[in-house]
């Protein structure tokens, strides 16, 4: 297999000779990194780094593909840690209702939303399902995206939830990155159970479940927790059938409503809980007590205008936090990490530091990946993005929306799919 030798590079960012599995608090201010460094990596893996001043000597150039990083810098891939990245059409129409004026719940409450993205997923089949899921999985990697997990949730019946789940099947099986699958069923209460959620989380348990552990198709299990969707008694049978299936829990908490969605998150042993807009100080509490990631999707809060989550207090009180896109087409119909960074740093008061260490080992942490990615260590994956030419790692933040990516690798080899 093609070896791979990146010399000269203005900074290799991420260093870790030793990773730790999470990175929390004061510790997360820390960003390790080797200036005017080399990479090298072989059969896929990082096979080694340092710096240029100690450079070994080459004496087999036989397969070695050099590639001179002058004034470029050099990171781990991020780790998107909460998508929904499989859905049909999008909703750019809600979009335009919200501007004039329509709340986010005022929508879903006369059937748009969530429940507007499983009609149009029904009439969609599994081919261009999937035809429209690949246009966004290659985006997102060509945006610096090296793991990645996705949820179902807008198929809300048996046939469609197996279709959106076979999907991300089908893009782990491309094996590019690391994809883990979450089963979402919970996500919202379809139209045909609308008088009768109890008919619905009973199918959910009862039938769902069952064929998705027989077909292998999930990973993880997520509720929405949230006034009008899942109650966090109903979030708890939910999660604990998905462990009786062999599977994590992970939970949308705290969105748009104080929901105990946190508590019920670390009670079942969550590996994360995400949003967390209306985290209070005593959820800040029972974490920190936790393995559980705290994870916050600052695009959902730009698009939808929501409160900021209490970041600052999380990470000054000790505790990690991990960063990732929310990807989906009603309240964060974007997957560019790097922005992400930007949101975090500008509203959320991230140091760069801290915004990418969250994007990367926390965020790979948050779907059992950072022994695998989010940092530059030997034997981990070689996933990592070299820069166009830029000053350091704030400039990533700093220069938002301007793409600084120039070439995307992924094990190894560059991204061209
Ligand atoms: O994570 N909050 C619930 N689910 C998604 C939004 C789903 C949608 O509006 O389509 C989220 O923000
Ligand atoms: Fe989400």
């Amino acid at each position: 297999m093609q070896k791979l030798l990146l010399k000269n590079i203005k900074t290799l960012v991420q260093v870790r000779e030793d990773s730790p599995l999470k990175i929390s608090g004061k510790d997360m201010k820390i960003l390790p990194c080797i200036d005017n460094a080399w990479l090298a990596c072989e059969n896929g893996l990082i096979a080694d780094f340092g710096s240029m001043d100690d450079f070994p000597g080459i004496t087999d150039w036989k397969d070695l593909e050099v590639i001179d990083c002058s004034n470029k810098l050099v990171l781990p891939c991020y780790a998107d840690s909460h998508t929904h990245i499989v859905y049909a059409g999008n909703r750019v129409g809600e979009f335009v209702d919200r501007i004039n004026g329509l709340s986010y719940e005022e929508i879903a409450n006369r059937g748009g939303g969530i429940l507007n993205s499983a009609e149009l997923l029904n009439k969609t089949s599994e081919d261009e399902l999937y035809e429209q899921a690949l246009v966004r999985f290659k985006e997102v990697i060509h945006l610096g995206t090296g793991a990645i997990e996705i949820k179902s949730g807008y198929g809300l019946s048996v046939d469609s939830e197996l279709k959106m789940l076979r999907v991300i099947k089908r893009l782990k099986d491309l094996n590019w990155i690391p994809v883990k699958a979450t089963f979402l069923g919970a996500h919202a209460i379809p139209k045909a159970f609308k008088e009768n959620k109890q008919g619905y989380i009973n199918l959910i348990i009862n039938e769902m479940l069952p064929l998705i552990l027989k077909e292998g198709l999930a990973d993880y299990i997520d509720v929405f927790c949230e006034e009008g969707y899942f109650s966090a008694e109903e979030t708890k049978i939910i999660l604990q059938a998905g462990v009786k299936h062999g599977l994590i829990p992970k939970i949308h908490a705290e969105q748009l409503s104080h929901s105990n969605g946190i508590k019920t998150g670390v009670e079942c042993k969550a590996i994360s809980v995400d949003h967390l807009e209306f985290c209070s100080d005593a959820d800040i509490e029972l974490l920190k007590n936790s393995n559980t990631m705290p994870t916050i999707l600052p695009g959902a809060v730009f698009f939808l205008n929501l409160l900021f989550p209490p970041v600052r207090k999380m990470i000054d009180s000790g505790l990690p936090v991990a960063l990732a896109s929310d990807y989906n087409p009603g309240s964060s119909p974007s997957g560019n990490m790097s922005f992400l960074l930007s949101m975090a740093c500008v509203q959320h008061k991230l140091t760069p530091e801290e915004a990418i260490n969250a994007a990367t080992i926390n965020s790979a942490y948050a779907m059992h990946l950072s022994d695998q990615v989010g940092s530059i260590t030997i034997g981990k994956r070689a996933n990592f993005f070299i820069t166009k030419e830029i000053n350091n790692y704030a400039f990533i933040p700093y220069s938002f929306v301007n793409n600084v990516i120039e070439e995307v690798y992924i094990n190894g080899n560059r991204f061209n799919g």
